[in-house]
């Protein structure tokens, strides 16, 4: 697989949720490459901004690739204020991706942003005969993007919104929803979203086979300034260039 820069217009630029845009940009050589789980680097220009950020890629398509970005400062406010037909800048595929296991029956656990990169596993586990459930956990009702949701439902009967406070029928975390669904019925789990959600889980998921996707602050993305390095069970490691996918029992969740 070949790390590619790739200038990208932008398709369209959707808003879907009061924090959150799906950025459909134009992509062939990246897109044709990417796995799920794996990010890309794109580079955020505006008023004092040089740097690039990393996201998960979303969708991909032939001739297409995806990108959710939450509001959550200067460089994600720029890119959710593109208009079409800008050109941005992008470097990847970056990191290594999920297993994705045909015939298996999964469950997917998302919070916030971790929509991201559970959004293309999920549908590369519908294309490989995979039953994919899903919970996923969000901050507050109008945090939710109804529509991926929905596409979620499309591939699974089992998918299931939480939100930590407001209106809404399930009130509570990723985590009280875990306590309630038998593991057994389930041979592989995935999980993507903020550290600390992780670590939650760690304690009722231990021993299983699950992959966590991790959340690091990122300068150059290709294992070069060692800035996002984590310490597992086998030393240190990168999460940009060892994962940002690792195994849940490698990682030394006391030290994150
Ligand atoms: Fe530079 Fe990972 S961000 S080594």
């Amino acid at each position: 697989m070949n790390v590619v820069n790739e200038k990208c217009e932008v398709i369209r630029n959707e808003r879907v949720s009061s924090d959150g845009h799906v950025l459909v940009l134009n992509s062939r050589d990246i897109s044709r490459q990417t796995l799920p789980g794996q990010f890309v680097e794109i580079g955020c220009y505006g008023e004092d901004m040089i740097l690039r950020r990393p996201f998960s890629v979303f969708d991909v398509s032939n001739e297409s690739l995806s990108l959710f970005i939450k509001i959550v400062g200067k460089g994600t406010k720029w890119l959710s204020e593109l208009n079409s037909g800008s050109i941005v800048d992008l470097i990847g595929p970056l990191g290594n991706g999920f297993t994705v296991s045909s015939n298996s029956r999964s469950l997917l656990i998302g919070g916030g942003c971790g929509i991201a990169s559970l959004n293309l596993l999920s549908r590369k586990l519908f294309d490989s005969n995979s039953n994919a459930d899903t919970i996923f956990g969000f901050s507050k009702p109008e945090e939710i993007p109804q529509e991926i949701i929905e596409g979620f439902q499309k591939r699974s009967n089992g998918v299931l919104v939480t939100v930590d406070k407001g209106s809404y029928p399930i009130i509570g975390n990723v985590v009280d929803r875990l306590k309630e669904v038998d593991l057994e019925n389930y041979d592989r789990f995935y999980c993507c979203g903020p550290t600390r959600m992780l670590k939650a889980l760690d304690p009722f998921l231990y021993k299983r086979e699950v992959e966590v996707s991790l959340e690091a602050r990122m300068a150059c993305g290709i294992g070069v300034c060692y800035g996002c390095t984590i310490n597992t069970k086998q030393g240190s490691k990168r999460v940009c260039l060892d994962g940002p996918v690792f195994k849940m029992e490698e990682v030394e969740w006391n030290e994150m």
